[in-house]
Order: structure tokens, then sequence, then C-alpha cells
């Protein structure tokens, strides 16, 4: 048995994610950590497909011992792919920003997020057919003020993940690394973000995509060779090779 492992399946992209692979018959271990909202999830794929087994962890991947717990925890299961899904936002000017928010969306956003790509990459590199797929945002390769530093986490999660599929194809290993860089996507980010009750994403914005698109987008990922994929300013989504310029060597 494999399993795909979805951090931030709870809501969102994660959770259309975690609908659209089940579609393709994967099982999977899902996490965030709002239990009930992955229970509702796990009997909503059961009710589509009895066949799969749906493993359930609650993880505060804003404390980043609980990253380690989370991988030693799953050590049991053969996992084909991991994608680092969860993530959370600020919008605000630097000076402006609250440290208690940012603080924690910096640990989810880049701490957990390299700790569970290197412990996957470290025991996975060797086997055929897998893929961490790191999910980042349009705001990971231009840089929004008024969210420079979700903006630049997210600018991390790029160069980190393109740098680390570099590194994999020089080394010649079999797993292969990617980027999901969406834009505006309607799921609760925004109204987290902000610190409001709700946000009319029909209301307030001309263009934006669905989660449900945006889980299509996550499987044109995994289905291609391609290392990033990304919304463009016209809300296109292209495939594409590395982005940002690497050096091979000192
Ligand atoms: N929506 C957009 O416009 C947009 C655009 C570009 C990129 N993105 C990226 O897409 C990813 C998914 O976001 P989304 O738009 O689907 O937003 P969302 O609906 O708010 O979902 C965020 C997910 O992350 C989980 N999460 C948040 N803090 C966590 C923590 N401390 N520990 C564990 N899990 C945590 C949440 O679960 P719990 O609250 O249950 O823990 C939830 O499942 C994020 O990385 C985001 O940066 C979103």
């Amino acid at each position: 048995m494999k399993y795909t492992v979805i951090t931030g399946a709870s809501s969102g992209i994660g959770y259309e994610t975690a609908l659209a692979f089940a579609a393709r018959g994967k099982n999977l271990i899902i996490v965030a950590r709002r239990l009930e909202r992955l229970e509702e999830l796990k009997s909503k794929i059961q009710e589509i497909n009895s066949d799969l087994d749906v493993v359930i962890r609650t993880s505060d991947l804003s404390v980043t011992e609980q990253a380690y717990t989370l991988y030693n925890d799953l050590k049991e299961y053969k996992i084909e792919t991991w994608i680092n899904n969860a993530g959370l936002g600020e919008s605000s000017f630097v000076a402006d920003q609250n440290l208690d928010k940012v603080e924690p969306m910096l640990r989810v956003n880049i701490e957990s997020l390299t700790i569970l790509s290197t412990l996957f990459v470290r025991d996975y590199a060797d086997v055929e057919g897998t893929q961490l797929i790191n999910v980042s945002s349009a705001l990971g390769y231009v840089i929004a003020v008024g969210s420079v530093a979700y903006s630049a986490s997210k600018y991390y999660v790029s160069a980190f993940t393109e740098g680390l599929a570099k590194e994999l194809e020089l080394k010649g290993a079999k797993i292969k690394a990617k980027v999901l860089a969406p834009a505006l996507t309607e799921t609760e980010f925004v109204k987290n973000s902000m610190g409001i009750e709700e946000f009319d994403y029909k209301a307030n914005l001309p263009m934006y995509h669905t989660a449900k698109q945006m889980a299509d987008f996550m499987l044109e990922v995994y289905d291609s060779n391609a290392v990033v994929g990304i919304v463009d300013q016209n809300y296109e989504f292209k495939l594409t090779e590395k982005i940002y310029p690497i050096l091979e060597s000192l």
C-alpha cells in the first residue's frame, strides 16, 4: 500500500487536492490541526471509494518539533507523494505587522516545510515514482507590497524546492521535487490572512481560481516532468522548468 501525504488538508487547496488524489485511487494521509474537518473529509472520500485507506494525523506545524513527530509517526507507511501544502499569510506592511502572527507563519511556511522535505527526500531519494510537491505562491516570484513577509516566505519555498530539484537531478536521484505556485484562490486563506470573519471573492476580486481548479493544476504538476506549475499574471496556469537562476558549483 502506498500513500499520498497532504498537509493542510482540512480546507481549501489541500482539501480539494485530497479529493483529486482520491479520485485517482490514491490512499491518503491527511494532516492539519482541525480533526473534525479531517474526519469529514475522510467520510466524504470513503463514500466515493470505500477501498481507499485514509489516515488522519493532527499536527500543529507552527511547532517545529511536531513536524519531526509527524514524520517519525509515519515511518510505518510507504509514501509515494508528499505534498507540503499547509501555509498561512499575514497581510500588512512590515512596520505594522503582528509578530505573533508572523512567527508561526514562518515556522509553518518555512521551517516545517524544510524539515518535512529534508526527511522525506533523505528516505525516498532512490525510490522510483516518488514526488515531493511544495506549495509556494505566485507571490514567491513577485514581491507583494503589503504582504512582504508572506511573499518572502514563499520566495524561500520556491528557491528551496527549485534548488532541491536541481540537486536531485545532479545526483541522478529517482525522486522528483516540484513547486505549485497558485495565485488568488477561493479558500479560507484571505480571511485568515486579513483576520476577518468572511471574505467574498466574487464581490471583491475580478479574477481568482477555485480550490478545485487549483487541485486540477496540482494533478497537472504531478503528471508532468516540469519543476514548476505557476499561475501567471493573466491567471493562466503554466508548467515550466526552474525559474530561479542556479549556481551549480562554487
Ligand atoms: N488561497 C490563495 O489565494 C493562495 C495563493 C497562493 C498560495 N496559496 C498557498 O496555498 C496553500 C494552501 O492554502 P489555502 O489557500 O488552501 O488556505 P486555507 O484554506 O486557509 O488552508 C490552509 C491549510 O493549512 C493548514 N494549516 C494552517 N496552519 C497550520 C498549522 N499551524 N499546522 C498545520 N496545518 C496548518 C490549515 O489547517 P488547520 O487550520 O486545520 O490546521 C488548512 O488546512 C498555502 O501554502 C498558501 O500559502 C494560497
